[in-house]
């Protein structure tokens, strides 16, 4: 047990003993979630609000409070004072520092674990790329921030289900067939790949505009492939192929990895289910000749649901619904995310109503983790304009910078390449997960690849600080630890940190969002290198010398999982 849990054992005891047999009195645990960390150190260090009591108890918060402080039994945990309403708690700061040490030292890398999540699956789809179209900055988000969610899930106890939803299926890869078959060779784009793909394309709707009968060709492809032509097929998989070879540097350099690459084209033939459900649910009505799903737009503010085009073929939202029911169906999902910028809003919204009109409750487990736009220097991303920056491109200069910064500031490190790719890639990937996903991002190169302040070459020095120090201390007499050398306020700012770390992990996963732990390992290091300032580390007195080693490995330890938890490495030294 933390000192958080011990905190709220104690506080529910002390409640069942002033009020025994009255109903509707909270339990241990709900008494956790009811605990606040006071925004002033003056008022204690955790306060339980009584109000939260008043209505089964039917008396005044400040009288509850009053009750319980004088009936509350803390030992050497802590003091407890009531404050208004408020019962406030003083951690006894050498109970504290042994308590938060253990238990980050028993947990080791897995501090912050926990087994909320057995028995349950959460799909992610994630990243989510479309053939024939290079990776750019555009998919850094939801590719980090789906891959970090994974990890937190997958420490929750969870297991996950990755899924690149490839956006494989349009009409525009008709066109692209016959803009290769018109304008290609095959020699050329198997050596040069996406690139010449792209060429291709934009060659196709320069010519379009010329000749607008090249639309006609571009659907006459597209209906081959839709009836297994052998060669619009064989054309199709090719570009696909090529596709995900020119990812998969890009998804190697980040440690990205999926359980599942069923794009749109694998939902195909699984949509004429979704129609005829809908049909006979009597949820599709004509409009204009297509067929859509009525949403009560009054109330809703939603249009109708395009689900069969007039000329009978399928839209993105068709193929996510027949994903959705798949993927229940196989996977059994506790919860299915999709994590996709915010522009597609509407269309997740409108899709999740759809499902939750044919009658599945578990629509409600459909949660579309959005975020915000990225730019580049103010402007917005556009393949088509040539506004681009591709990921490999932006990767590559910060491993090239961070080298730089390397061979400048420590010449005699071995693995220089190594740690190199680690900081310049941990620093895009921080810069992307520090905000609130739902912020819009604008890159600027000066933002990325500055390794001072909040970045992720920071936090990976102050680890790399940790490990050094414990290699010092390597080889000295391991003498028991004095908890009361870390009664100071560094060192417990420092432990406060360690031991919120575990909520952090279980708020990111709440609320879907990674910076939240970016933002307590950026402030564990905060308190670390305050610490460090303040204390030398190998100090001749064995027993504050143990302390200050002990807390050094917590944080060492907590750092490394936070920056796993977020999808970026640890080096031990750089
Ligand atoms: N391929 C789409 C895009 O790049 C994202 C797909 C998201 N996933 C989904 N199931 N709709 O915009």
């Amino acid at each position: 047990m933390d000192t958080k849990q011990s905190l709220a054992a104690l506080i529910a005891e002390t409640i069942e003993n002033c009020y025994m047999g009255i109903d509707g009195l909270p339990t241990a645990e709900e008494i956790g979630g009811y605990l606040e960390i006071p925004p002033q150190k003056e008022m204690g260090d955790y306060a339980f609000p009584c109000f939260k009591l008043s209505r089964a108890l039917r008396m005044g918060p400040p009288q509850i409070a009053s009750t319980l402080a004088g009936a509350i039994d803390a030992g050497d945990l802590c003091e407890a004072k009531q404050q208004g309403g408020y019962l406030n708690f003083f951690l006894n700061r050498d109970n504290f520092a042994q308590k938060t040490l253990d238990n980050v030292l028993a947990a080791g890398e897995s501090y912050g674990a926990d087994t909320m999540g057995e028995g349950k699956t959460v799909c992610i789809d994630y990243s989510s790329i479309n053939i024939a179209k290079r990776f750019h900055i555009g998919h850094l988000s939801t590719t980090m921030l789906g891959h970090s969610l994974g990890r937190i899930f997958r420490h929750l106890g969870y297991k996950t289900v990755g899924i690149n939803h490839l956006g494989d299926w349009g009409t525009q890869f008709g066109k692209l067939i016959y803009a290769f078959k018109t304008w290609g060779n095959e020699a050329e784009v198997e050596e040069k790949g996406v690139p010449e793909l792209t060429r291709l394309y934009v060659k196709f709707h320069e010519e379009a505009e010329k000749d607008p009968t090249l639309d006609d060709e571009g659907r006459r492809w597209f209906k081959a492939i839709e009836d297994g032509d052998e060669e619009a097929l064989r054309l199709f998989n090719w570009f696909k192929d090529l596709t995900l070879r020119d990812a998969k540097p890009v998804y190697d350099m980040l440690g990205v990895e999926f359980d599942s690459y069923n794009g749109e084209s694998f939902y195909v033939d699984k949509t004429d289910r979704v129609v005829n459900e809908l049909r006979e649910k009597n949820l599709l009505t004509l409009s204009e000749g297509a067929s859509v799903v009525d949403l009560d737009e009054e109330n809703s503010g939603m249009p109708p649901c395009l689900i069969l085009k007039k000329d009978g073929t399928t839209i993105y939202a068709t193929r996510d619904i027949a994903a959705a029911l798949y993927r229940k169906e196989t996977y059994d999902f506790d919860k299915c995310l999709y994590v996709v910028a915010y522009q597609q809003d509407l269309h997740f919204r409108q899709f999740f109503k759809v499902i939750e009109k044919m009658g599945y409750d578990w629509a409600k487990d459909l949660k579309h983790v959005a975020f915000g736009m990225i730019s580049v220097g103010g402007q917005s991303l556009s393949t088509r304009k040539g506004h681009v920056l591709f990921l490999e491109d932006v990767l590559n200069t910060a491993i090239q910078k961070a080298r730089e910064i390397i061979d400048e500031k420590s010449p005699d490190l071995e693995n220089k390449d190594e740690v190199a790719k680690q900081v310049g890639i941990g620093a895009v990937v921080y810069a992307d997960l520090q905000n609130g996903r739902i912020k819009d991002i604008d890159f600027t190169w000066e933002r990325v690849l500055s390794f001072d302040g909040e970045t992720g070459p920071y936090v990976q020095y102050t680890h790399a600080r940790c490990c050094s120090a414990l290699r010092k201390a390597e080889g000295l007499e391991e003498a028991a630890i004095d908890y009361s050398a870390l009664g100071d306020d560094f060192a417990q700012e420092l432990l406060r940190q360690l031991s919120r770390f575990p909520d952090a992990v279980k708020e990111a996963a709440l609320r879907y969002e990674p910076s939240i732990i970016t933002r307590a390992v950026t402030e564990l290091c905060k308190a670390y290198n305050k610490f460090y300032y303040e204390n030398r580390i190998i100090v001749d007195e064995a027993g504050v010398r143990a302390a200050r080693i002990a807390l050094t490995r917590a944080v060492k330890n907590t750092i490394k999982t936070g920056l796993y938890l977020i999808g970026i490495e640890a080096p031990e030294r750089m």
